[in-house]
């Protein structure tokens, strides 16, 4: 393992192979780590995604990290930095002149294929924030060939994982520090990113499998949709799909 702290004074953990480094994340954060501190590893023999699915990256292609934050908001107000992780990495893209956008509440995408995905976790005092970014892959399963994509396809650069490390690090950071204060400010930036607004959707909200239209995102971070000709406010929703 190798560490070091960043210029903006983030403490990162890079290891070659761990299980997941959310768990590797939860275990530092526990021991007291920092809020910033990171873990990252050029494999993961466990890496999950949310609903219990498996995150696969080629090893030394990707990056997939976790970041311990300890917000001073209420844990009821924790969700919303799960929201604005996406909208961090989004903006992050976007220095490499990738128009990205986020489909709520976290998928980071490009011409609506998959870049990066993000699992939030939490322990009693610290939240984890799982990021798995497709940056150097030039090549993906054929299950995900239609669905993914990665920097290096969309820009054609290879790209310096440890640069941009520290910069995602550092603006998720710095984006969960403003969530505090100036949330309706990042809730309009991330609308303006929005993957979803005025599209059909199927999706699932517990055993119910719904067609809904989606109207936007609401003030708390909510996605509003119209069913039936009622607007409602949804808080979660699992295996969302753009239908058109
Ligand atoms: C999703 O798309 O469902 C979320 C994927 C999150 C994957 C990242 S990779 C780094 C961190 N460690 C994990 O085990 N998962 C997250």
């Amino acid at each position: 393992m190798k560490s070091w702290r960043s210029a903006d004074g983030i403490e990162v953990r890079w290891y070659s192979l761990v299980d997941s480094t959310n768990d590797v994340a939860r275990l530092w954060a526990v021991e007291g780590a920092a809020s910033g501190s990171v873990v990252v590893a050029d494999e993961q023999t466990a890496g999950r995604g949310r609903r219990g699915a498996v995150w696969v990256c080629p090893a030394g292609e990707g990056l997939a990290f976790s970041q311990v934050l300890r917000p001073s908001m209420p844990r009821a107000l924790w969700p919303r930095l799960a929201l604005i992780a996406g909208l961090a990495v989004a903006k992050t893209l976007e220095k490499y002149g990738v128009a990205a956008e986020v489909k709520w509440p976290n998928d980071v995408l490009f011409d609506g294929k998959k870049m990066a995905g993000i699992l939030v976790e939490s322990t009693d005092d610290a939240v984890i924030v799982g990021v798995g970014l497709n940056v150097n892959v030039a090549d993906f399963p054929v299950e995900i060939a239609d669905t993914a994509t990665s920097l290096l396809r969309e820009t054609g650069q290879e790209m310096d994982r440890r640069f941009l490390l520290e910069q995602l690090a550092q603006s998720i950071q710095s984006h969960a520090s403003r969530a505090e204060r100036d949330f309706p400010e990042l809730l309009e930036q991330l609308r303006e990113r929005c993957a979803l607004g005025g599209k059909r959707v199927s999706l699932w909200l517990g055993n119910e499998a719904l067609m809904v239209d989606v109207m936007g995102i609401g003030a708390r971070g909510e996605l509003l949709v119209e069913r039936d000709g009622n607007i409602e406010a949804l808080m979660q929703a699992d295996q969302i799909r753009i239908i058109r």
